[in-house]
């Protein structure tokens, strides 16, 4: 029996699946925790990596290992290959001046989108990039390549020392902000305009490249996720993790002016316009903690409460947000009255807030042309039983959820798979099981939450 590996270095944690090539089966599996922040030592994700490896049993009998990872972050490397500072991760927001700064400098919003598929928000690396160069130019001097967690994960397993050897793939090289979709090229000209120069950059492997024998090109997590749930046209995929991100694929490339809809690649040679939120999962952990409970017990006091929770609104912007690009505006609150401050009121409103923000994503996608077949939920939020049995009443449409899993590990499985075996397409892994959820609409809710969104103040 032929194995593979796949790999989900995710902002949380390292998750590692060794399954078959030929059906998929799970043989073994290994996790590890990632230090918190949104400023981490790539060194700290190469230890999780030993640890959820050596949980696994080892890589030593698989035939390929894909590494899928958190994207956006920036990675800088000196001559030697040595990393110059810890990386700044997509969630960080400290450059949310530098993306307005680099907006304006090319010629507006529209010209990024055309450029490169996204305009410029403080999670591209484009945006980190020119924060390096204001504010730590003794790292840019000692800069002399640039990559991404899963490029460097990728060439580390492969024993890669020196910085030209470093690759990449199309998914995570199109959430850098300076590589086009389009023409699949990069634009050195939009790196030199963020750093003042350019470095060096890793290959963009295609979406079966091995590289050092054995190694995938690996993917951007929600890219992974694609692979991992076998997407297919139609499908929207919402994904409840650290960021929320709803997700389609396309066979074009897709600009879209407003910035909401990132022109993603995806990780088949196709494309993947993608909406993604700051606050998902954490909303949930946050409300439970705030009320002392685990999130079974936010879960059950969620729907013991009535549909809009008696018109309280939570607006989850807890760590500033993305999409709408609010990068200092807080959480609010709202609505507050005698009756609805209980505990299940804010259980019910926190998941209610969070579906909200997810609606608002699916609709941009919807606004882009993307067609919806399908939505599938996933995600560490999507376990919860009340984010299960919301979500159609607030997207007012049916929602399968796919049984809990590690679709981003399994998705850079299936391309471990894929380039190990050399086929023309993906491998047809066993059918998705998944749960149909249905229910009634919830009127006034999605209201309520868009009138309460234009509300958030500052910090
Ligand atoms: C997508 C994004 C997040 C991270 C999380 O643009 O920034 O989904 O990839 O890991």
């Amino acid at each position: 029996m032929a194995l593979v590996a796949g790999v989900d270095s995710s902002t949380q944690s390292c998750k590692v699946v060794v399954r078959d090539a030929d059906s998929g089966a799970l043989v073994r599996e290994g996790r590890a925790a990632h230090p918190a922040g949104t400023e981490v030592h790539p060194a700290a994700w190469w230890d999780a990596l030993q640890a959820a490896i050596a949980q696994a049993g080892g890589l030593d009998d698989v035939a390929a290992v894909s590494v899928a990872a958190q994207q956006h972050g920036m990675v800088v490397l000196d001559e030697a290959g040595e990393v110059v500072r810890p990386a700044l991760l997509w969630n960080d927001t400290r450059s949310a001046g530098a993306a307005a700064d680099l907006t304006a400098e090319l010629g507006g919003p529209s010209a990024w989108a055309e450029a490169v598929g996204s305009v410029p928000v403080a999670s591209l690396t484009v945006t980190k990039l020119r924060w390096l160069a204001r504010h730590e130019p003794e790292s840019v001097a000692r800069t002399a390549a640039v990559c991404l967690p899963h490029d460097w994960l990728t060439w580390k397993l492969a024993g890669g020392t020196s910085p030209d050897t470093l690759t990449t793939d199309r998914s995570d090289a199109s959430g850098t902000g300076y590589w086009s979709p389009s023409t699949e090229d990069y634009r050195p000209d939009l790196l030199e305009l963020a750093l003042g120069r350019v470095p060096r950059l890793p290959r963009v492997l295609g979406p079966a490249e091995l590289t050092g024998g054995r190694f995938g090109a690996g993917a951007g997590d929600n890219a992974g996720a694609g692979l991992g749930v076998q997407m297919r046209p139609g499908d929207v995929v919402v994904s409840v993790g650290t960021s929320g991100t709803a997700f389609a694929r396309s066979p074009h490339p897709v600009a879209d002016g407003t910035g909401i809809v990132n022109g993603f690649a995806d990780a088949e040679g196709g494309h993947l316009p993608l909406v993604c939120t700051l606050n998902a999962s954490r909303v949930l952990d946050a409300t439970a903690a705030v009320l002392g409970v685990d999130l079974d017990t936010l879960s059950d006091l969620a729907l013991s409460a009535p549909v809009g929770a008696d018109g309280l609104v939570f607006v989850p912007y807890l760590e500033g947000e993305r999409t709408p690009n609010k990068p200092d505006s807080t959480g609010a609150l709202h609505g507050l009255r005698l009756g609805s401050m209980t505990p299940a009121h804010l259980a019910r409103a926190a998941v209610e807030g969070l579906l909200c923000s997810l609606a608002d994503a699916i609709d941009a996608l919807v606004a882009v042309g993307t067609p919806v077949s399908r939505v599938l939920l996933i995600g560490g939020g999507a376990r919860s039983a009340a984010v299960q049995r919301l979500a159609p009443a607030v997207f007012g449409c049916p929602v399968l959820v796919p049984a809990p899993g590690e679709y981003v590990a399994d998705g850079a499985a299936r391309q471990a798979a894929w380039a190990a075996g050399g086929a023309a397409e993906p491998p047809h892994w066993s059918s998705l099981e998944a749960a149909l959820v249905e229910a009634d609409p919830s009127p006034g809710v999605r209201e309520r939450y868009a009138a309460a969104r234009e509300l958030t103040v500052d910090r």
